[in-house]
């Protein structure tokens, strides 16, 4: 490369993030940000490789968000892999890494008073079963935005959701940054690439390829020419019922709205949350 690349800076902070950030705009770069909560896999190292080709200079957060997380959840035991984390960013081509305390983050005292609410966006799906989840999510990718000043913020669409409803905010709130959506990476065997994968027993994750399975099977129903929801759906739900310990939900909903759909086509998120053991797993597929 022409322009050799500096060593990736590693930040603590998010003043030397901001100044940074704002020493490569005045140099004319444009900036794309990857938040992540770390225990990094190739879905990550996929975004990072967007972000790449989309923007100058690329900064990668992470950060184990304890706003997101409900009070029975994996906050605590959420794997924190930082030394391979920081190889891996190194290797991908990162700029710099953001990796703040939740004090440096929230401050002392903890959570911040203000918060974002939530709406049906939000409320629904996941939303449903992680109440004050998405919540969480909004807060601290604003809290991003307005640290680092991305011109673009990188996001994967394992988490559809995370992605409609961070989508909706930046529009609602005029947040001056663009993002871009990036597809799931999965396994080879189809399993959706997760951070919480490594809770899985040998046998939960066999059992877990029922997802990846599933909505492979009702995309090839779509694509032979089935339209209705409704017995997608179904087969869906008994095909993931018989294998996981429960399914949370399984929907077919407009990716942007989340709002059922009445006819599945082009734009069709069919989306699902299963439990196997004590680890829940999320995955989808959109039609394109
Ligand atoms: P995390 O689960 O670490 O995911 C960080 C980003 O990686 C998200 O945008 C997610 O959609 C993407 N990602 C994860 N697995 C992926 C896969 N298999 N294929 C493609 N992309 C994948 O999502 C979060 O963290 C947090 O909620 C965060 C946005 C960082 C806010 O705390």
């Amino acid at each position: 490369m022409a322009n050799s690349r500096k060593k990736m800076k590693i930040l603590h902070t998010k003043k030397s993030v901001s100044a940074l950030s704002r020493s490569w705009h005045r140099a004319g770069e444009t900036v794309a940000l990857v938040p992540t909560m770390g225990c990094l896999h190739a879905g990550h190292l996929s975004l990072v490789a967007l972000a790449r080709k989309k923007a100058s200079r690329v900064i990668v957060s992470i950060f184990v968000n304890p706003t997101q997380f409900g009070p029975n959840e994996d906050f605590a035991r959420y794997p924190r892999t930082e030394k391979a984390d920081l190889k891996l960013l190194r290797e991908a081509g990162a700029d710099a890494a953001f990796l703040p305390t939740p004090a440096e983050m929230y401050g002392p005292e903890g959570e911040a008073t203000v918060s974002l609410s939530e709406s049906r966006l939000s409320r629904t799906m996941c939303g449903e079963f992680r109440p004050g989840h998405f919540a969480g999510v909004m807060q601290v990718c604003l809290k991003l935005f307005n640290i680092a000043m991305p011109d673009i913020a990188v996001f994967g669409e394992k988490d559809a959701q995370q992605l409609a409803v961070l989508r909706r905010m930046v529009r609602d709130l005029d947040v001056p940054v663009k993002l871009v959506g990036a597809p799931l990476v999965r396994e080879a065997d189809g399993l959706a690439l997760s951070s919480r994968n490594r809770y899985l027993s040998a046998a939960d994750r066999e059992r877990a390829l029922s997802l990846s399975r599933a909505l492979a099977d009702a995309e090839a129903a779509w694509r032979a020419g089935e339209t209705r929801p409704g017995p997608v759906l179904a087969k869906l739900r008994r095909a993931v019922s018989r294998a996981a310990d429960s399914l949370d939900y399984a929907v077919a909903v407009d990716k942007d709205t989340l709002e059922p759909v009445r006819s599945l086509g082009p734009g069709t998120l069919v989306a699902l949350a299963a439990r196997f053991g004590s680890t829940r797993l999320i995955d989808n597929r959109i039609f394109r």
